[in-house]
């Protein structure tokens, strides 16, 4: 029987806002707290921050009942029976994570405990995190009866981070007393039993009341490690299939053929294997180099994730290249962008491939009409509209008097459109796809040079940008 528990999630980020009102959906009571008293107010007002699906909706349902937004730190630790650290770690200069908002909230959380607490790691940390959270919690004065550390790594993904909380592969519980474990075991209760897919209304995805999801009980340090493997093990993916598609593109193979052909294998699994301009966004770069921080500083040698991280790099710089291999000189150049977010389905443009190549290519001189569905604001705030930089309202504006079309971004909108009013408003009908969404042989076919990831470049008949075989 699940029943109603008290939770505060501190930091109201991605993980943060995302976990506040899924606990809600599943019955419990939050206060997310946020030390930043105007997105506080936003979220109180019903402005969700966030391009995310479902979360205005369960915003709406559950904003000052079942989830209070507040600063008040104090108050949260008071009233409730676990604490959620969802704050930042962001990447410091040396590629480790910076833990000193993990270390503030923990000393801020001793100074108002009064009775036992869950103290939970969400935010990604590295290992040995929560020692360094009970012994600050120590040197504040708290005995050590009177609070727990568990590690609780979320695995949602920007774009499905709602429907990723409420159907997770897996639920990863890092605890070292049977305590804790029992108050994490509660609160994931209506999950694992399978309840909350059986309630009318309940968001739909991958699992269901016969197949819940999994809660996996590991040590704290296991769990810790399980977040930064998990996401370097992934990057690790892309960059392997980055660089078989360099050997696809050095052979004339397809990399789309091949990918299949190694997914089938289960062992290996089809996900993951999309060849690109590289991976971005707030996570895999970041975890990436934390990992391999934490593993220089306890002496292991880990330079596998160095050639991930080096791979991940040169893959826009061969996409560079590749538009170089259409365009000729790049000076002067009308582009057209589609795609400026780091992935598609999302506003989110933290370490985008897709703005590195804009300014690659503003560096060399071209000048660029982009479109992207959702990240135009954010891109703005860092690449102003300029003389050479124009954000445009769609796909068609963009390709408007190009001299080339070129992809960034997966949006699924992108591989939807009207390919023949794209080749009319083109000044040259070229297009270099960087998230290979389109089929080489149907581009052509509609009078296209089409350039992409991994598979033979397809020209035209008499297409005069096509080399010359003599
Ligand atoms: C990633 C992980 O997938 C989540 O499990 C994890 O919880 C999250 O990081 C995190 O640590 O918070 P996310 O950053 O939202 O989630 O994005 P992904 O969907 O994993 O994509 C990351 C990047 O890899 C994107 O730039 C995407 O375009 C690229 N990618 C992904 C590829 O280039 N090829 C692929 O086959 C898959």
């Amino acid at each position: 029987m699940s029943e109603n528990i008290k939770i505060a999630v501190v930091g109201s980020g991605y993980v943060g806002l995302v976990a506040a009102v899924c606990f809600a959906e599943m019955g419990h009571d939050v206060i997310c707290v946020d030390n930043d008293e105007r997105k506080v107010a936003a979220l109180q007002g019903g402005d969700s921050l966030i391009h995310e699906d479902s979360l205005p909706e369960l915003l709406e349902k559950y904003r000052n009942t079942k989830v209070r937004f507040m600063t008040d730190l104090a108050e949260a630790t008071r009233e409730c029976e676990a604490i959620f650290i969802a704050v930042g770690t962001p990447q410091s200069e040396a590629g480790d994570a910076d833990l000193s908002y993990v270390e503030a909230v923990a000393c801020e959380i001793a100074r108002s405990i009064t009775s036992y607490k869950v103290i939970v790691e969400k935010s990604t940390v590295p290992v040995y995190t929560n020692e360094w959270v009970t012994r600050s919690m120590e040197r504040n004065g708290v005995a050590r009866q009177l609070f727990d550390v568990v590690s609780n790594p979320e695995f949602l993904r920007e774009g499905t981070a709602v429907s990723d909380f409420l159907h997770p592969d897996r639920i990863v519980v890092g605890a070292d007393s049977e305590r804790a474990a029992a108050v994490l075991r509660r609160i994931y209760l209506p999950l694992t039993s399978g309840d909350y897919y059986e309630r009318s209304g309940s968001i739909a995805g991958s699992c269901n009341v016969a197949d819940p999801p999994p809660l996996l009980l590991t040590s704290t340090k296991s769990a810790e490690i399980i977040k930064h493997a998990s996401n370097a093990f992934l990057a690790l993916k892309i960059s392997f299939i980055n660089a078989v598609s360099n050997l696809c593109e050095a052979t004339d193979a397809n990399v789309e053929q091949v990918a299949r052909g190694m997914g089938l294998d289960s062992r290996i699994g089809p996900k993951f294997l999309r060849p690109g301009i590289g991976y971005g966004g707030s996570c895999f770069p970041k975890d990436v180099a934390a990992f391999r921080s934490v593993a220089e500083q306890l002496g292991i040698d880990f330079n596998l994730l160095t050639e991930v991280e080096k791979i991940n790099g040169q893959q826009k710089k061969r996409f560079l290249n590749k538009v170089r291999s259409a365009l000729w000189t790049l000076r002067g150049k009308r582009i057209g962008v589609l795609g400026l977010a780091f992935k598609g389905e999302t506003d989110d443009i933290r370490e985008s491939p897709a703005i590195d190549v804009v300014e690659m290519l503003l560096a060399e001189g071209c000048s660029i009409a982009a479109y992207d569905p959702a990240a135009i604001a954010r891109t703005q705030e860092v690449l102003p509209a300029a003389s050479n930089l124009r954000y445009v309202t769609d796909a068609y504006a963009a390709a408007e008097d190009a001299d080339a079309l070129l992809i960034l971004t997966d949006w699924a909108e992108f591989s939807n459109l009207d390919i023949d009013r794209l080749n009319q408003a083109l000044r040259y009908p070229i297009v270099i796809d960087g998230r290979n969404l389109y089929d080489p042989d149907t581009m052509v076919k509609h009078g296209f040079t089409y350039l992409s990831i991994g598979r033979p470049a397809a020209y035209p008949v008499r297409d005069l940008t096509a080399p010359s075989a003599s």
